[in-house]
């Protein structure tokens, strides 16, 4: 049974079922008393102590019991965030009577004999209030529900796609398995239109509830199988985190997870989509689980169809052991020994795919301006760790300079090049053996530490001190230095 018809027998509906365009008003009036009463990242996190990120049932007693206090802030996020049930009077203390009235006939919360429950939890992610399921760790072992249909929570690859994707103003942004619509709500904010698709309905409706949760009105979101409602149309903008991870045989079937036996069966479909979808010059940015890396820019290539028209830019955030990713997929198991033998299944159907690494990253692919396409670029890059905050504005830097650099074919493109005000150079003096340097921008997710040789660090100070202009040193020793420097971020190029 899944959650739509679980909670139709046992509530007499589905949650948002009875959702309709007059309810945005009241549905405003809940994302105004929330935020009234301090109901955002940084007020939850200054009262739990726990980034949204990392909450975890673990900590939901403790916070409960003896974290959180009486006020407003406190009753909202036991209801919202530790599932718990909460007084009449508290709930009073921080929820108006419409936005009450609304989510109890939306279904959102249903009264239990001590107060009231939340069937959702909303969470907070850059600045929006976000509506997804209940139950990130617990519910798939034990009950006799196919929960298939859950609304996937916010996790890091949430969070990381919305980080990296550009964030320039655009016209139309497509977000594919929009789920909770998470991607839609932040693509709003830089495109006049965005359209979400999903194929599970429970998240269509829970997206049309972010959305007007929200206020925002030029997000819709389409129920389908991928590009198949939006055939024939052209976008700036793709976003997408698909589902991405591998399948265990004879394991239950989870919508927002589940990827094909390769994690592929979605990415390699969306990928193969992009020369039909994106407009001249759009952008499809993708996370996702990257495996077996050295070989996949081959399968990028073979996805697109041809390398010719679509540069690539993938980026690598982290790898996980293949039994610590296995292991991570467990962790909802209510038994060490049923952790152990789920975790061992994954690791015998890692292997049965052929996948012998998994790191964490993201895709970009961008269809080449103009129409004379030419060979693609493919380049891998190491980003600095998990990204939480934007980070976009070095991807679009990353393609700009590829058009720099086509348009300096003949020597006809210049610019001044500068040190990335994120980054310092950092050398270090030991007593035996020569110092080492180092570019360094701990307040930046996207830039990785990098090592530099003697050369690069005069580079480095020559720009930080002077105008440094690319045609002086374009086709000096210096030139590959410079692409390197400006690839990886460290060094900016302004064109003049
Ligand atoms: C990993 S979740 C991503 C949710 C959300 N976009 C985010 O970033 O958190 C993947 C979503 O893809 C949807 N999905 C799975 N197969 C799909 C398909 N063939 N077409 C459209 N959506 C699909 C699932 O229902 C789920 O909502």
């Amino acid at each position: 049974m899944t959650l739509d018809s679980f909670s139709q027998r046992r509530h007499g509906r589905a949650v948002f079922a009875t959702m309709a365009p007059d309810d945005r008003a009241a549905i405003g009036t809940v994302h105004d008393d929330l935020r009234a009463a301090g109901y955002d990242e940084t007020g939850i996190r200054a009262l739990s102590g726990i980034p949204l990120l990392d909450l975890h049932p673990a900590a939901f007693h403790h916070l409960d019991r003896h974290v959180l206090g009486t006020d407003p802030l406190s009753a909202a996020i036991r209801l919202f965030l530790l599932d718990r049930a909460v007084a009449e009077q508290a709930v009073r203390s921080f929820l108006s009577g419409p936005s009450l009235d609304v989510l109890l006939s939306l279904g959102v919360l249903r009264r239990a004999d001590d107060g009231f429950r939340s069937q959702v939890h909303i969470t907070c992610v850059d600045g929006f209030l976000l509506a997804t399921d209940t139950g990130r760790y617990s519910g798939w072992w034990t009950g006799a529900d196919d929960l298939g249909d859950r609304v996937m929570y916010a996790g890091y690859d949430s969070v990381g796609l919305a980080g990296i994707a550009p964030r320039d103003r655009v016209g139309r942004t497509l977000d594919l398995c929009s789920g909770s619509g998470i991607q839609s709500l932040v693509a709003s904010r830089y495109s006049e239109e965005v359209v979400g698709v999903d194929i599970n309905p429970r998240a269509i409706r829970f997206a049309r509830f972010n959305a007007a949760l929200n206020g925002i009105e030029n997000a819709t979101f389409v129920l389908g199988d991928l590009l198949g409602p939006v055939s024939g149309q052209e976008y700036d903008r793709v976003v997408s985190n698909p589902p991405f991870v591998p399948e265990v045989p004879g394991e239950r079937h989870l919508h927002y997870r589940d990827g094909g036996p390769d994690g592929e069966r979605l990415l390699a479909r969306i990928v193969s989509g992009a020369g039909q979808i994106l407009a001249p010059g759009g952008l499809m940015s993708l996370t996702t689980d990257l495996f077996n890396l050295d070989d996949l820019p081959r399968r990028i290539g073979e996805w697109l169809g041809a390398r010719d028209g679509f540069d690539v830019l993938v980026l690598v955030e982290r790898r996980l052991p293949l039994w610590a990713y296995a292991d991570t997929h467990a962790s909802h198991a209510p038994t060490t020994t049923e952790r152990t033998a789920y975790a061992a299944r994954m690791v015998d159907a890692l292997d049965d795919a052929g996948i012998d690494s998994i790191h964490t990253g993201y895709i970009v692919v961008r269809r080449q301006p103009g129409d004379r396409p030419r060979p693609g670029d493919v380049r891998t890059v190491g980003i600095a760790g998990s990204v939480t905050r934007p980070a976009g504005s070095h991807v679009t830097d990353h393609f700009r300079f590829l058009d720099f650099l086509d348009r300096d074919v003949d020597g006809d493109a210049d610019g001044v090049l500068r040190p990335n005000p994120a980054v310092s150079l950092v050398t270090t003096v030991k007593p035996a053996g020569p110092a080492t340097h180092r570019l360094v921008a701990p307040e930046d997710d996207y830039l990785a530490d990098v090592e530099i040789s003697d050369l690069t660090k005069k580079l480095w100070e020559a720009a930080a001190s002077s105008d440094v202009r690319w045609s002086v040193i374009r086709g000096s020793a210096l030139g590959p230095v410079a692409e390197e420097l400006v690839r990886q971020g460290a060094l900016t190029l302004r064109e003049s």
